[in-house]
This record gives C-alpha cells, sequence and structure tokens, in this order.
C-alpha cells in the first residue's frame, strides 16, 4: 500500500525511533480507556488462571495502536510474541513452521490478516480452535495427511479492513476489538510524551496545535512532532511554540482541520469532477492517482469521520461541508436528491 505523504518521508531513524515511542503497558498508553479496561481484565484474568489468552482480532484504521497493544498483550502476561503478516504467510507449510516454533502461552501476532491466502487461512481454523493443523504430504495418488499438534497459543491478528475478514475467520476470535480515532486532548498528551522521549522543547500549545491537526492517529501525531522539529530548530530557537508548529504545518500542507493535499483532491475530485458524487471508488483512485487500498483504508474512514464524505450503495458522495470547504456552493438538485 502506498503509505501517505507524512508515512513516506520517514527515514530509518525515525522508525528506529518508532520503537522506543511505543508504550510497553497498559498504563503507559494513553487513550482507548475502553478497549484498555476490556484487555486488562481479560490478561489479568487468564493470567491468574495459568491459561493462554483466547485468540484477540484487532481492528482499525492504520496509525492507532494496534501492534503496539499487541506487544502489550504480551508484555502484560508475560509471554513471548512471534509476529509474522497475512501476504508473508504464503503456504500452509510456512504456517505450520511458525505454530509448531511457538512454546505453550505464547501469542502468534499475525498483521494485516486479512491478507492471509484463503487456503492458508483455513489452515489455521483448526489449530485456532482445536490446536493442531493437518498438512498433506506429496500430491496426487500418494499424497496423505500428517496431523502435527501445535501449542496453546494466542493468535492476535490485526486488520485495517474488517469488512474483508470471512465470517468464519472472524467467529474464531474470542475477542474483537475496533480501536477508533483520538481526541485532540489524548494526542496532546501523546505528543508531549513523545517530545518528553525525543527530548524536543515544546510548549503546551504548540503540542496542542500538532495534535488537532493528526487526523486523530498517533502515529501522525508523532511524524508531525518530528517534522515541526525539525522546522523549530531552523527557523526558531528549537522550541515547538504555537507560531512554529502553525508555520511548520502549513509547509506541510496540512490545513486548519488536518486535512493535508490528497485529502482536499479526493474532496474536489467527486465535488468538480462528478458534480458530488455518488462515485465509484476506482473513479476517484484514478483521477488522483492513488491505490484504491490506501484511499480505503486511510483517506476515507477519517472524510467520514469529519463528515466530509458518505458511502452509499452507489458510491461516495460529498456533503455539504466537503462543498463548503472547497469554497464552492452546493447543487441544489443534488442536495435535495441525497441528504
Ligand atoms: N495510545 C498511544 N499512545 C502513545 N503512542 C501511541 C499510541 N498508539 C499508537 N502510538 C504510537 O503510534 C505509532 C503507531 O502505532 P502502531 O501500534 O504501529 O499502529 P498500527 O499497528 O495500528 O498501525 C507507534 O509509534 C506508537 O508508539
Ligand atoms: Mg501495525
Amino acid at each position: 500500500m502506498t503509505e501517505r505523504f507524512i508515512t513516506s518521508t520517514l527515514n530509518k531513524r525515525d522508525t528506529a525511533r518508532e520503537t522506543t515511542l511505543r508504550p510497553a503497558c497498559f498504563s503507559d498508553f494513553p487513550g482507548q480507556e475502553k478497549v484498555k479496561d476490556q484487555l486488562e481484565i481479560f490478561v489479568r484474568a487468564a493470567k491468574e488462571r495459568g491459561e493462554a489468552l483466547d485468540h484477540i482480532l484487532l481492528s482499525g484504521p492504520p496509525g492507532l495502536g494496534k501492534t503496539t497493544l499487541a506487544y502489550i498483550i504480551a508484555n502484560e502476561r508475560g509471554c513471548q510474541l512471534k509476529s509474522s503478516s497475512g501476504p508473508a504467510i504464503e503456504k500452509p507449510g510456512e504456517l505450520a513452521g511458525l505454530l509448531t516454533s511457538l512454546q505453550e502461552g505464547d501469542i502468534l501476532f499475525i498483521d494485516e490478516i486479512h491478507r492471509l491466502n484463503t487456503t492458508v487461512e483455513e489452515y489455521l481454523y483448526s489449530a485456532m480452535e482445536d490446536f493442531f493443523i493437518d498438512i498433506m504430504l506429496e500430491q496426487g495418488p500418494g499424497a496423505r495427511s500428517v496431523r502435527l499438534n501445535v501449542p496453546h497459543f494466542t493468535l492476535i491478528g490485526a486488520t485495517t479492513r474488517l469488512g474483508m475478514i470471512s465470517a468464519p475467520l472472524r467467529s474464531r476470535f474470542g475477542l474483537n476489538i475496533r480501536l477508533d480515532y483520538y481526541d485532540t486532548a489524548t494526542l496532546t498528551d501523546i505528543v508531549t510524551r513523545s517530545a518528553g522521549i525525543l527530548n524536543i522543547g515544546i510548549e503546551p500549545e504548540g503540542a496542542g496545535e500538532l495534535a488537532s491537526r493528526s487526523r486523530g492517529t498517533p502515529r501522525i501525531a508523532n511524524n508531525l512532532l518530528r517534522r515541526a522539529r525539525d522546522y523549530a530548530q531552523l527557523r526558531t530557537n528549537s522550541v515547538i511554540t504555537r507560531q512554529a508548529a502553525v508555520e511548520a504545518l502549513a509547509m506541510l500542507q496540512i490545513d486548519r482541520d488536518g486535512l493535508d493535499d490528497m485529502d482536499l483532491r479526493i474532496l474536489d475530485v467527486i465535488v468538480s469532477n462528478f458534480g458530488g458524487g455518488p462515485v465509484g471508488l476506482k473513479n476517484i483512485a484514478v483521477s488522483v492517482g492513488e491505490e484504491e487500498g490506501s484511499i480505503e483504508d486511510v483517506y476515507e474512514p477519517f472524510l467520514i469521520q469529519k463528515g466530509y464524505l458518505t458511502r452509499t450503495a452507489k458510491g461516495r458522495v460529498a456533503t455539504p461541508r466537503a462543498w463548503q470547504k472547497l469554497g464552492i456552493e452546493p447543487l441544489n438538485r443534488r442536495e435535495n436528491e441525497l441528504f
């Protein structure tokens, strides 16, 4: 998937720092209170019983903390975590290899689990439910299967597309957790915490400004913090004041409401080229030159949440707020028809 502009400016050093910015326990992880409560009880109860955790599915837009939570769960439960991803497990044999390398109670984290192929997914069912896997040896008349027992493990699956998880897979998770966008106050805490860890001088108003334009997403908040730090280092006396934050955000072409260039292009295409919609995802993707997948995963959920877009059976429709944002009068005909 093509990452959005802000993420694509991440360099190697930033990636290493993402690791240091990852909270290691629930008490270090601001926000998602309900999710944390639920997970904390779940983990503590399993720990007291000395049992492996039930399988957990984490879903939500990129950058909200799914991977972080998987590691926190392992840390709080006191077990090992092995990490892989849907597209990386191409054959049942590779899944078998992963599963048999686990110890009793370990966590297998599968990121982008919606991208597992169906064959591998079917093998996963018996492993999740009954802790065995029947592997076919050889093809054709000589084919026979061997049953491998796998230790009682916990599968944590992460996905940005809950809708693409098949019903049989979904039903095998004991806990289905959905992460939502963060509010500005929580993101301000996250920015302030990250600034502390990275030794960056920031005023509360500067932190608030960055937080309010982070699309409700901690990963973006942390990236904006780094970019604002660069800016402040060259332009002011290294402290991120509100003014420095505002100027850095302007340089990054992030507008007052946190919309970036691509968000605005998507809205503009729907409004200017398609009369406000409804328009199919494919048409939008071709018009703005972005992959359908990243429009669906990254841009659209935010635009819908902020009330700029709605999804109808016929396609995407720009709301009056989108027209307003672009400074264009809505077409009355459309408005009457659709709202
Ligand atoms: N609640 C949070 N508090 C502090 N930092 C967070 C929080 N959630 C996510 N992050 C930070 O945002 C970045 C992305 O989180 P990650 O878990 O990789 O998201 P996802 O797996 O959902 O895409 C990480 O650097 C992590 O430190
Ligand atoms: Mg992740």
